[in-house]
């Protein structure tokens, strides 16, 4: 048996190198016959500029670059979607350029195509790979039924600051979690085989510390030091890189100063150096002429200059290569092997693709009609949605509802809204497509829905470049809201944010509800205290006051085509909600950035009368909800928590388990959380950090033991002497429901 496994490990060897050479072989031959201006076309990427399959183009802008992609200037095409279109730039390049290189089509197709999934931070609560596969899976069949083989995700950029809009876009706040989210979402777009019709390129996103914005400005310097860059911010990059990701693509911000665009660090010597990263970066929109406002780059030339020098492959929008490269190579500034790397990798993923076997491989109209939209699709990301959902509380079980003979009041106009639950970055997601939460709901025929809007939080149409126009005066439909609460046996209102609130460019100071709708809930809360407050949002908010005062919250966050369905079967028990948050839930916005993984302080806090402590005068310093946060509709028990052993050396493991019992009266999935503290070490650590999670599913009354392996590569972090190593000392192990438990046991790491 060991014999055959290990032929047949040398064939797959043999075979992949036969591959890669003649990759390699096809790569340079094609390379020698490129001149300087083709190949720098193959480093530009130009967004749509027409409708492909319409009228020639028209305009001096629309001509100039049709004569570029005839010219072979052109290596790849953003936000052209749809077979014919795609078909129909592809015959251009292919039939009409001297080489005929095909284009690669990105576009963000960052929770699904048409058929749209959760909002990623949604997903990332339900803790669930498998499904987070799936849904990326879903959404890559889609997008290469429409003629694309590129998508610009997923996005890994760990935050801590709900006022940045792009959490929206993310996995959360911890790089355990999020690293294996990013490797689950990469094999879910790309697959085992890129070469596949129906598998898509992907591409980490945005490359590097984007997401830590200061003040949650979207687009601000980022100030990371070298310790937070790699122990919180790459980990997901890394893993991106492991899981085989195809691309990357760099961000607006600086870090260390210097726009990453422009920087070789992270570009060359962390990526391409020491992570051995054989695919190619894009530069994110137009941010190689952003260099210019940073106050980084002279000019266009220069701006060109550094990006090619500093290793971004492909500028995406600002036209500086396809205008300034050739005599940046000419007069020596930019090095020939260096536009020839940056074309081998683009050609690489070409290649990888299948695009020279058969450019047309994506552009099957009848695939396009059948796949979009399936019956199918539909059902995957109903599935994505339910696991998604977070019980952040639930007195006297007022959930699940009851299905019959209730008088059950809808308020808000969220409630109604067909349009915000397909959130931002909606691919091509139809307008207003979404199932409501009333419709939803009124598909369960048993109660009487009275439904009334209360008030608008917006007015008008929303987009991706529109800011929205809040209404805080128009109360008018307050009292209607009142008058049915008032007669209902049960509230439901459904509040939260529009679904281009969050997104890009969507930085908030103010975490609360937007808008009057707080003072709705709390006109109607007056009247009936009976309410369910289902939240639907893009981010963290600000809901002290609800926590306070209503007695079950429903997170439903912005769930994609299917949101209504969704949570009308959680709120009627057809499905145990199991979600646990990703990012801490803010007290108020004083607090952020907040996250469950901080430091201790030579001053912790043990009580806010303590002065001299590391604590606010005016709240504690917990968050409202932690890390790892949910209920569900019954209750699970922690108990027994036993470890193998007090001590181990690198080479050794050591078990820690524990009893978990569903106590409550419903079947229900469990979130079994590890977390570690290492207490001392050659730099501060950590208060906790995740180390491991497992899925639990408990009958009520049944119990199982949950067992978790330590083992050396879970307590390495990057040390001050700037690598991954595990320091020997003391440590904490906790396992429990969420990132507050603080029961543990103890071991040591010996030498
Ligand atoms: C965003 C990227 C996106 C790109 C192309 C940029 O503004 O930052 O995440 O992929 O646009 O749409």
């Amino acid at each position: 048996m060991r014999k055959l496994i290990t032929l047949l490990l040398i064939t797959v060897l043999i075979v992949s190198c036969v591959n890669n050479s003649e990759k390699e072989t096809f790569i340079n031959d094609l390379l020698s016959q490129m001149t300087l201006d083709e190949k720098i076309g193959q480093m530009n990427q130009y967004n749509g500029f027409w409708d492909a399959t319409g009228p020639m183009p028209e305009g001096e802008y629309q001509k100039a670059r049709y004569r570029d992609l005839k010219n072979g200037l052109v290596g790849s095409m953003l936000n052209v979607t749809g077979v014919d279109n795609v078909r129909a730039l592809q015959k251009i390049a292919v039939e009409e350029t001297r080489l005929g290189i095909p284009l690669i089509f990105a576009f963000d197709v960052i929770h699904g195509y048409e058929t749209i999934s959760p909002i990623p931070l949604a997903e990332s609560a339900s803790w669930d790979l498998e499904a987070i596969e799936k849904s990326a899976r879903v959404a890559a069949i889609e997008a290469s039924a429409a003629g694309l083989n590129w998508t610009f995700a997923p996005m890994v950029d760990i935050s801590r600051d709900a006022r940045w809009g792009r959490v929206m876009e993310g996995a959360g706040e911890d790089p355990f979690l999020g690293s294996l989210i990013a490797k689950a979402r990469v094999k879910g777009f790309q697959g085992d085989d890129l070469s596949a019709f129906n598998t898509i390129a992907a591409c980490a996103k945005h490359f590097a510390s984007y997401g830590f914005a200061e003040a949650g400005r979207d687009y601000n310097t980022a100030d990371t030091n070298e310790y937070t860059l790699f122990n919180t911010i790459l980990p997901p990059f890394k893993a991106a890189v492991d899981a085989g990701v195809s691309t990357f693509m760099n961000s607006f911000n600086t870090v260390d100063e210097i726009p990453a665009t422009g920087s070789t660090f992270l570009q060359r010597d962390i990526l391409k150096g020491e992570w051995g990263f054989n695919g190619f970066v894009v530069s994110d929109w137009g941010s190689i002429g952003e260099m210019i406002p940073h106050g980084y780059a002279r000019d266009g030339a220069h701006a060109a200059e550094i990006a090619a020098n500093a290793g971004s492959d492909m500028d995406m929008e600002s036209s500086l290569y396809v205008r300034k490269l050739n005599e940046l190579v000419t007069s020596g500034k930019v090095d020939i092997s260096i536009v020839d790397d940056a074309v081998s990798r683009i050609l690489g993923v070409k290649y990888d693709l299948g695009l020279f076997d058969d450019p047309y491989k994506y552009c099957n109209k009848e695939r396009e009609k059948e796949i979009i939209g399936s019956k199918e699709n539909q059902e995957a990301v109903l599935d994505i949605a339910r696991k998604s959902i977070v019980l952040l509380k639930n007195e006297n079980q007022l959930l699940p509802l009851k299905k019959n003979n209730q008088t059950i009041a809808v308020i808000g106009q969220l409630a109604n809204d067909k349009n915000s639950s397909i959130g931002n970055w909606r691919g091509r997601g139809i307008a207003n497509s979404a199932i409501s939460v009333l419709e939803g709901l009124k598909s369960y025929e048993g109660n009487k829905l009275i439904y009334k809007k209360g008030v608008d939080v917006y007015y008008g149409d929303t987009n991706f470049f529109t800011r929205l126009d809040i209404n805080y005066s128009d109360r008018s439909g307050f009292n209607q809201a009142r008058l049915a609460a008032k007669s209902s046996d049960v509230v439901i209102m459904v509040l939260g944010e529009e679904g281009f609130q969050t997104g890009e460019g969507r930085s908030r100071t103010n975490l609360l509800l937007p808008g009057l709708q707080q003072e709705l809930l709390e006109e109607v809360y007056k009247v009936n205290k009976n309410v369910v407050l289902v939240l639907v949002n893009g981010r963290p908010l600000n809901i002290s006051w609800a926590d306070e005062n209503i007695p079950a919250i429903v997170e439903a966050w912005q769930l994609g085509s299917q949101a209504g369905n969704a949570i009308a079967q959680v709120l009627y028990g057809d499905y145990n909600p199991s979600g646990k948050l990703t990012m801490s839930f803010p007290r108020n916005v004083g607090q952020v950035p907040i996250y469950y993984n901080y430091k201790n302080t030579g001053r912790p806090s043990k009580s806010q009368k303590t002065v001299t402590a590391s604590a606010y005068s005016d709240v504690e310093n917990s968050p409202l909800y932690p890390f790892g946060y949910g209920l569900s509709y019954t209750s699970f028990d922690y108990s027994d928590l036993k470890i193998s052993s007090d001590s181990m050396n690198v080479n050794q493991s050591i078990i820690v388990s524990v009893t978990v019992a569903n106590s409550g009266k419903y079947k229900g999935k469990e979130v079994v959380q590890l977390y570690t503290r290492d207490l001392y070490g050659s730099l501060t650590r950590p208060l906790k950090e995740l180390k491991g999670f497992k899925m639990v599913e408990l009958e009520p009354g049944e119990s199982k033991t949950v067992n978790f392996t330590i083992d050396n590569s879970l307590l390495k972090y990057y040390t001050v002497n700037k690598k991954w190593e595990s320091e020997s000392g003391d440590f904490n192990v906790y396992i429990g429901g969420d990132s507050n438990v603080e029961i543990f046991k103890k071991f040591k790491l010996i030498d």
